[in-house]
């Protein structure tokens, strides 16, 4: 029988999780079926057991279900247990194993796709929500010299430097302590690129040199990579690469392939176009 798989969400009807991995699983030769799974807001306790019941073997767990599925996990990952969130579920043998692949899928399209190595960098965060909250780990495993937190509201940004401390050197400001600073990569981590909105970042964080990221992925630059490419940022790129390489840990997580990504983010790619 042909093993199922699903991403779960609220909404989910955008979600490329299907494409990703059955594309994935085409090129490995594999026989699976991946479907998305739509859950109210108080079922989604109710959708996965059902899930499982019928013989459901991994899940995807997308907004804003990764608190929900952290809490249902019954063994869970270092990483995973930093997050707080897991974005993939594996139910085997009566246990379901909670993992977060968030952060490694940002870390490799950044150092391996986009070859721009961490370690030793100067590394600025925008945002301190959730979604920093599930890369923080695999960036300080990288050895950044430095990593700063930038937020709004500045005592979330200081309660994650306080909690991720123990990882490596890592700091928290308001956007106004940036001023007069320069970072090597700089990730936007908040959600203003959902709103078309820019993060209050102050002129000049930017270099030649500079790579700048944005954890969402569009059509064309997110206002964030249009004011990086105004101050000749080094390099730009958004979070498209970061969603394949996510996928593809949890597809290796399942199947213990780890598949070729490449092709399939160039794929969707041209869908955006
Ligand atoms: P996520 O799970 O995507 O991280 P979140 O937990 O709601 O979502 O966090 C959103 C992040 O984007 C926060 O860091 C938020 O800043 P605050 O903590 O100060 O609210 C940030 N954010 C959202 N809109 C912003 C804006 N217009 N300017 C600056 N930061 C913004």
């Amino acid at each position: 029988m042909t093993d199922r798989y699903a991403v779960i969400g609220n909404p989910i009807s955008h979600s490329q999780s299907p494409f990703i991995h059955t594309e994935f699983a085409r090129a490995c030769q594999l026989d699976i079926q991946y479907e998305k799974l739509f859950a109210e807001l108080d079922k989604f306790e109710q959708v996965v057991a059902e899930f499982v019941a019928a013989g459901g073997k991994g899940m995807n767990v997308t907004l804003p279900f990764k608190g929900n599925a952290y809490r249902m996990a019954t063994e869970l990952t270092a990483r995973a247990r930093a997050a707080e969130a897991v974005n993939t579920l594996t139910f085997r043998d009566g246990k379901v194993y909670g993992d977060n692949t968030d952060g490694v899928g940002l870390v490799r399209d950044i150092v391996e796709n986009l070859d721009f190595p961490i370690a030793g960098q100067r590394v600025l965060i925008l945002g301190a929500g959730g979604a920093v909250r599930g890369v923080l780990a695999p960036i300080l495993e990288q050895k950044p010299a430095a990593l700063t937190i930038a937020n709004r509201t500045l005592i979330k940004a200081e309660a994650l430097a306080h909690q991720f401390a123990a990882w490596g050197e890592i700091n928290a400001t308001g956007y106004e302590g940036l001023e007069g600073k320069t970072f090597d990569l700089v990730i936007n981590a908040t959600s203003t690129s959902l709103s078309n909105e820019l993060p209050p970042v102050p002129y000049g964080v930017f270099t030649a040199r500079t790579l700048a990221y944005d954890m969402v992925y569009s059509k064309g630059l997110t206002p964030f990579l249009k004011r990086a490419q105004s101050e000749n940022a080094g390099m730009l790129a958004d979070g498209l690469g970061m969603l394949v390489e996510q996928a593809a840990e949890s597809f290796s997580i399942w199947h213990g392939v780890q598949p070729e990504t490449r092709k399939v983010t160039n794929m969707l790619r041209d869908v955006l176009a």
